[in-house]
């Protein structure tokens, strides 16, 4: 494929997880605007309709939600929608925007009524900020310090009612205090299949073009549980319709595309599957460290674990285990492989 470095480019990038600025732009037009158009995540759904129905009946704020869940599966989306929802303005900054309380204090006194504050990485705020951030969220009060040095003071600054809405990947990371301090955490999951499909036929119908059942089918079985990787696929299948095919995207096109990218059945790209090679082959189903693993692939060990091995690992292809990388019988067998001995290769 040395030929073709541009391709092998997207190729790498096009099952990850994260936006990148192409998404970001195509995003914006596909993003449902209404709880009643979110598709999927039935309880999450559920369990936000009671929320914000009940603070619209009181006339109330809602109480500050948190969003956790891994990358591309709808947490923006979300927050967009209950300020839309609660028909509140959406201020939208970032854990590692607000570097210093100060920048907090501003944003928190800027708010309006019934605003929605949406944080997003919220695990990344710094920890001033994020002792500001409780206070706020408990008291609705800001302290601004005037002043510098012992003559400083803090005035206290009440503030309007608002909804804080936070997201984060790393839900773990985020410290006790700040967590209690949502009323409610909505827990994001990975896609079904059939959800995908419709989050494809949704997309395909505001794009204009017409997908077929069995388009969508395979999209949506490689698209690893993820919206925004349905989403990218389906671009690519409709540029290789548009540029190689009839234009229609059908079963044929969505096929071809896909393996143009390099895109296996399982949803596995080029790196994803020669890190399972180096395993199986080099290592004989391992175990191996992560940085061997990596140097072995070409790759940054922060690569491979984060972006390559979640991925591996939710799909019972490897396994990590305190001696290191091992290979599961199933990865032989989607590799084609023979296991190397088949007595306790890779469990003690
Ligand atoms: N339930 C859904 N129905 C339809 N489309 C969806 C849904 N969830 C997400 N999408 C699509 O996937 C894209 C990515 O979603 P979004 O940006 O909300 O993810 P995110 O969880 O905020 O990701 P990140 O962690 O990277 O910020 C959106 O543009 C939207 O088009
Ligand atoms: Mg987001």
């Amino acid at each position: 494929m040395a030929e073709h470095p541009e391709q092998d480019k997207l190729g790498e990038h096009l099952l990850a997880a994260e936006a990148d600025e192409l998404d970001r732009a195509a995003e914006a037009a596909l993003r449902p605007r209404r709880l009643a158009e979110f598709i999927g995540q039935p309880v999450v759904r559920d369990q936000l309709s009671l929320v914000l129905d009940a603070a619209n009946a009181r006339g109330r704020t809602p109480d500050h939600v948190l969003l956790a869940g891994p990358p591309g599966l709808g947490k923006t989306t979300l927050a967009m929608i209950i300020a839309a929802e609660v028909d509140g303005a959406l201020r939208l900054t970032s854990g590692p925007a607000v570097q210093h309380a100060g920048d907090l204090a501003a944003i928190l006194s800027a708010l309006q009524e019934g605003d929605v504050l949406f944080i997003d990485e919220i695990h990344r705020l710094a920890r001033p900020a994020e002792e500001m951030l409780y206070l706020a969220m408990e008291d609705f009060r800001v302290d601004v310090v005037v002043g510098k040095g012992p003559g400083a003071t803090a005035i206290p600054l009440s503030l309007p009612r608002f909804t804080v809405v936070g997201a984060t990947t790393r839900s773990g990371l985020l410290p006790a205090p700040l967590r209690d301090r949502f009323g409610f955490t909505a827990h994001m999951d990975f896609y079904s299949t059939a959800e995908l499909e419709s989050v494809l036929r949704r997309s395909a119908r505001l794009l204009g073009a017409e997908l077929a059942e069995s388009a969508a089918a395979e999209i949506a079985k490689r698209s690893r549980g993820t919206p925004r990787i349905a989403n990218r696929l389906l671009r690519r299948v409709q540029d290789w319709a548009q540029v190689r095919g009839t234009g229609a995207l059908d079963h044929a096109a969505a096929m071809a595309a896909l393996k143009v990218f390099e895109v296996d059945e399982l949803g596995l790209d080029r790196l994803d599957r020669s890190v399972m090679r180096a395993l199986c082959e080099r290592f004989n189903g391992g175990p191996a460290g992560l940085t061997t693993l990596a140097v072995a692939v070409g790759e940054e060990p922060e690569t491979v674990e984060t972006v390559v091995e979640p991925f591996l690992v939710r799909e019972g292809l490897m396994a990590r285990t305190p001696r290191g990388r091992v290979a599961t019988a199933a990865a032989f067998a989607h590799l084609g492989l023979t296991p190397p001995n088949q007595s306790g290769m890779l469990w003690d």
